[in-house]
């Protein structure tokens, strides 16, 4: 029988479930453009997009999805015929890479498995071996969706200044800016990029893309400009149409500015990295508990390497197919696909944005649930164990 009923529940690691706050925002006439409120509106939005990413320095916002934010970073910033360096450690940065090698630029991986974090050292060494500099960006991301691994950027950013290289240090933060710490000035980042729908809780459409000084000195020389990223117009506040190369997004700021707010309530980024620690330690604790021999096991092997907004588990021989559509067919409960070379026996369970303990401890039993009907063997209760945390910080 299927106990499907009433609303479906996502825990695909993006797009991640929008607040009814955010949509009720979002659902509104078209204002004019050109004056009252919906200047307020990018002012707040303006305002505040500093903070989300910790830098004081320029924040865009594109109409598209993060593959515009990536291209936005490379082209403001990078000439035809520029190295860049891709730090591999799943698939998101490679997809990057393959951007950027069509933009025109060339290409070298920093190479990795999709089962373990970049290793500072290996790019500390191929920095110290560039003597003239070659490299003009480095790519990495902070949370790689696939693989479900987080790079520790402060140590990467380290790397880069104590290299003292000219190479800008671009950090993919699509699938985890608002669920895992992030210093973008702190930590010596030059460009961050993201998206509104994961962690900031907005429907797919905008892309993100802060700059620091140097990528904004890199700007002024950047041979692959093109019209719809280009910075210079977009830096006029005064301007809403060219901020964002035309039309404004006009749904989609009321619905990030109402996620901002959201943000703000809770207690700032700390609060939400914090409930993201909560939750995301619970389902590892669900993973490591369900995990045995020959079946289920994380992907990621370093526990200090696991992402706060997504988790890949591998499931033996048992097949992922068979498990999600038990929890869909079964339960209303999409679970996200694995990706890469072990897809037929992975899913990747989403834990970004929206999310409280009852939204959790459902998820983690209803994978429990649909485990033990295809028969995967598990060594205890995850959901028993995940309580256990959430009870802790209750
Ligand atoms: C880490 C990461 N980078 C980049 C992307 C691409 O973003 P988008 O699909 O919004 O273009 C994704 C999407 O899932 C992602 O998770």
């Amino acid at each position: 029988m299927t106990l499907r009923f009433g609303p479906p529940v996502v825990a695909i690691p993006g797009p991640s479930i929008v607040p009814d706050r955010v949509l009720d925002a979002m659902r509104r006439p078209m204002p004019n453009i050109y004056a009252g409120e919906l200047i307020e509106v990018n002012e707040e939005i303006f305002a505040g997009l500093g903070a989300i990413a910790r830098t004081k320095h320029e924040s865009f916002v594109t109409i598209s999805n993060g593959h515009g934010g990536w291209q936005m970073a490379l082209c403001n910033t990078l000439s035809a015929g520029d190295k860049v360096l891709v730090c591999e450690s799943g698939r998101f940065a490679m997809i990057w890479g393959d951007m950027a090698a069509l933009s025109g630029l060339q290409v070298e991986v920093l190479g990795g498995t999709d089962r373990d974090p970049v290793d500072p050292t290996a790019l500390a060494e191929r920095l110290a071996n560039d003597p003239d500099q070659e490299i003009a960006a480095i790519l990495i991301a902070q949370t790689d969706t696939g693989s479900s691994v987080k790079n520790d950027i402060e140590a990467i950013g380290h790397v880069v200044r104590d290299a003292d290289h000219r190479a800008l240090l671009m950090v993919d933060c699509i699938a985890s800016m608002g669920c895992e710490q992030f210093e973008m000035d702190a930590w010596g980042v030059d460009i961050a990029v993201a998206g509104s729908q994961k962690g900031l809780m907005v429907p797919p459409g905008l892309g993100f893309c802060w700059a620091g000084p140097r990528a904004l000195k890199a700007y002024e020389t950047a041979g692959l400009r093109v019209a719809i990223f280009d910075w210079e117009p977009r830096m006029n506040p005064q301007a809403i149409y060219s901020q964002y190369s035309g039309t404004p997004p006009i749904a989609h700021m009321y619905g990030i500015r109402e996620s901002m707010r959201m943000i703000n309530e809770e207690g700032g980024m700390e609060a939400v990295w914090a409930r993201h620690t909560v939750l995301a330690d619970a389902v590892r604790a669900a993973v490591e508990a369900w995990s045995s021999p020959g079946a289920i096991e994380f992907n990621i092997t370093d526990p200090a390497h696991r992402s706060n907004a997504v988790t890949t588990v591998l499931t033996g021989k048992a097949s992922a197919d068979e498990l999600r559509d038990c929890c869909e067919g079964g339960a209303g409960l999409t679970i996200g696909i694995g990706v890469g070379a072990k897809a037929e026996h992975s899913f990747r369970i989403g834990h970004m944005g929206h999310l409280n303990p009852p939204s959790i401890l459902g998820t983690l039993g209803t994978i429990e649930a649909a485990l033990q009907t295809i028969g995967c063997p598990t060594g205890g209760s995850g959901v028993a164990a995940a309580a256990e945390v959430i009870g802790k910080s209750l």
